[in-house]
């Protein structure tokens, strides 16, 4: 889900709803907005769907308040209608909210009130906050009526602070007053909220790109802070122990990273942007002196490092496959045992972990609730944790002990393209590090390290390959199932081919090891089921192909993935996507491209939204 928030001279509607619009692939179901006039009236509206919807139905006195808060909903509680769309409303309407994150306590919280008078419409966890709110405002504020403006938004911060201590689950909030006008209350526990610092305004938004454009101040809220936010003040209080002393930082992020520059969509210009991403992710981090690569933010000494005799790496999703790649590549460069664990499953698990092992949380957004929950458990446990994470000062960037940022930029289409490619270089980077202090040599790490630096120049190379994959998506666009088969390094591969397909266009496929498909999945092989075979050169070609072969003999239509040169494949494979030959370690980032592609054609040539698919949200900050 998405909060905005603002307040400043100009119409709040024209920010929320375009702030709305670049939090949209944090959750797409329904959204609404609340703005207030200076008499304190509130207005709402609310819509089904996507932004545009909401922009089309936006009352006349909704688009007139200088200050309002807005949301993007990816439903948990309560399906996406428009009475479950957020905002809410506590009391009699004196309280107006939206929030984000999961509230665990609900159903309790939803008794006591009804019990006590408060009527609910919605089926939400959120309503059950809005009410509570209402209620400890009643107790806070007997004398409220009769104070100066200070001492008024001390009540409402006595009113929230007590409201929240009740609340279990995690929680983003952003709050308007009926009775107490031109004032927003942020609040936050494990779920992000910034501040955008502007002159005589400010924003709020529950991550950065909302803001870029607007200010290049921003102020990151922590767990248990709440912000007072007027025009022309802003005011950090701890829940606890009172006041903060805010620090301001500044926003990196440029305008145009959050505008689609000419392409239709997201996903195809963040595709496209590879080349360059890979090169901000390897940006100042390769040592020729030393064959080794640099990183600055570890915090471990090389020593701690030698120390560590085991790796675990945990992740969702796309950024789950990386962390497969980087298993190979972890073995094969420092001879580190590794385990790849969904964070989903490690959080609840009890492995014997023993000293020396390292975690690694891998994930674009920095907050995943699994995979902090997977890295906080770890870190109780007394292991390091790193993080390799895309969204500077997110929340397991700022918990893991140190970590790698990606400097991908921001990625907004929902399927992951260009953080999943950083996230490999940038786990190829470490185990170049890591191999560098234990058995790998100067030579070898020079050799990678020119690998390395080629690989931007061959990922504009693969892009040369789009209008073929265009061709073959139009052929295939109409299967039902497909396969993706690849080995080692390109296991991983088939895997995360697979995901783009199933996510953006609805078609079920299945990643597999190619030689493992002869134990259940050939069952699904026919005219009908394409199989995508990624076999580059290397070790395991030949086998590959023998698997190739038994999908042929039984009628199944099969596009390969090839490097240029392989003249072989074309005599057996229906359709060859041909890319530049690269060594077996770099392959999975050359051959995910055409794989992002086909997913992509696919999609476009089904009808699908490719940025904003069914179901799904970008950044999932739930169980
Ligand atoms: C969601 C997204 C996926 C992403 C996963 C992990 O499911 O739709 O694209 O791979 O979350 O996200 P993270 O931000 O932790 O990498």
């Amino acid at each position: 889900c998405g909060i905005v928030g603002y307040v400043g001279p100009s119409a709040a509607s024209t920010f929320l709803l375009d702030g709305l619009r670049r939090l949209e692939y944090r959750g797409y179901d329904s959204a609404g907005i609340a703005t207030q006039l200076a008499s304190g009236a509130i207005s709402l509206t609310k819509a089904v769907g996507r932004i545009d919807n909401l922009a089309a139905k936006l009352q006349p006195a909704t688009s007139s308040g200088q200050i309002g808060i807005g949301h993007t909903r990816w439903a948990t509680h309560g399906k996406p209608t428009e009475v479950n769309a957020h905002p809410h409303l506590g009391g009699e309407g004196e309280v107006v909210v939206v929030h984000n994150g999961v509230i665990e306590n609900y159903a309790a919280l939803r008794e006591h009130l009804e019990a006590d008078g408060y009527r609910f419409v919605s089926s939400t966890d959120t309503e059950s906050v809005a009410h509570l709110i209402a209620y400890c405002l009643k107790q806070a504020e007997p004398h409220a009526k009769r104070l100066n403006e200070k001492h008024r938004h001390g009540i409402l911060v006595e009113a929230v602070s007590q409201a929240v201590r009740q609340l279990r689950g995690t929680y983003g909030l952003a709050i308007l007053f009926r009775d107490y006008p031109g004032v927003i209350i942020a609040a936050r526990q494990g779920s992000p909220l910034v501040v955008g610092v502007g002159s005589g305004e400010h924003f709020l938004a529950s991550d950065a790109s909302p803001l870029a454009g607007r200010t290049d101040k921003i102020v990151y809220l922590a767990d248990h802070q709440l912000a007072i936010i007027t025009a022309d003040s802003l005011q950090v209080e701890h829940r606890e122990t009172g006041h903060v002393q805010h620090a301001i930082q500044a926003l990196e992020i440029e305008n145009t990273d959050v505008n689609l520059s000419g392409f239709p969509h997201y996903m195809l210009k963040e595709i496209y942007e590879q080349p360059e991403s890979l090169e901000n992710a390897m940006r100042g981090r390769l040592s020729d002196e030393d064959a080794t690569a640099v990183f600055g933010g570890l915090n471990l000494s090389a020593q701690d490092l030698r120390r560590i005799n085991r790796v675990i790496l945990t992740a969702c999703g796309t950024s789950w496959h990386a962390a497969l790649v980087g298993e190979y590549l972890l073995e094969e460069l420092a001879r580190l045992p590794v385990e790849v664990e969904y964070a989903s499953e490690l959080r609840y698990r009890n492995p014997p972990v023993e000293n020396g092992t390292l975690l690694f949380a891998i994930t674009q957004s920095g907050e995943t609730a699994d995979t902090l929950a997977a890295l906080r458990e770890m870190k109780r446990k007394g292991h390091p944790t790193l993080a390799i994470c895309n969204v500077v000062g997110s929340t397991i960037a700022q918990e893991a002990n140190g970590g790698v940022y990606l400097h991908a930029g921001p990625e907004v289409g929902v399927a992951s393209t260009k953080a999943y490619t950083s996230q490999v270089v940038t786990l190829t980077m470490l185990s170049l590090y890591f191999g560098r202090l234990r058995h790998l040599s100067f030579e070898a790490g020079t050799r990678i390290i020119g690998q390395l630096r080629a690989l931007p120049q061959l990922i504009r190379e693969t892009l040369h390959c789009h209008d073929e994959v265009k061709r073959i998506a139009e052929k295939y666009a109409h299967a039902s199932n497909f396969l993706y088969l690849g080995r080692q390094y390109n296991f991983p591969t088939a895997l995360e081919g697979a995901l783009k397909l199933k996510e953006i266009s609805y078609i079920h496929a299945e990643g597999y090891p190619a030689a493992e498909m002869k134990h259940g999945p050939i069952a699904l092989v026919d005219e009908h089921t394409p199989s995508v075979f990624i076999m580059p050169q290397g070790p395991v070609y030949d086998k590959v192909m023998s698997n190739l072969e038994e999908i042929k003999a039984r009628g199944g239509p099969v596009i390969a993935i090839a490097a240029r040169g392989d003249s072989e494949v074309a005599r057996l494979a229906d359709d060859v996507i041909y890319v530049p030959e690269v060594t077996e370690m770099l392959s999975p980032l050359v051959n995910i491209v055409p794989l992002q592609l086909l997913a992509y054609h696919i999609a476009l040539h089904r009808g699908c939204d490719v940025d904003k698919p069914r179901n799904l949200a970008k950044s999932v900050t739930v169980e």
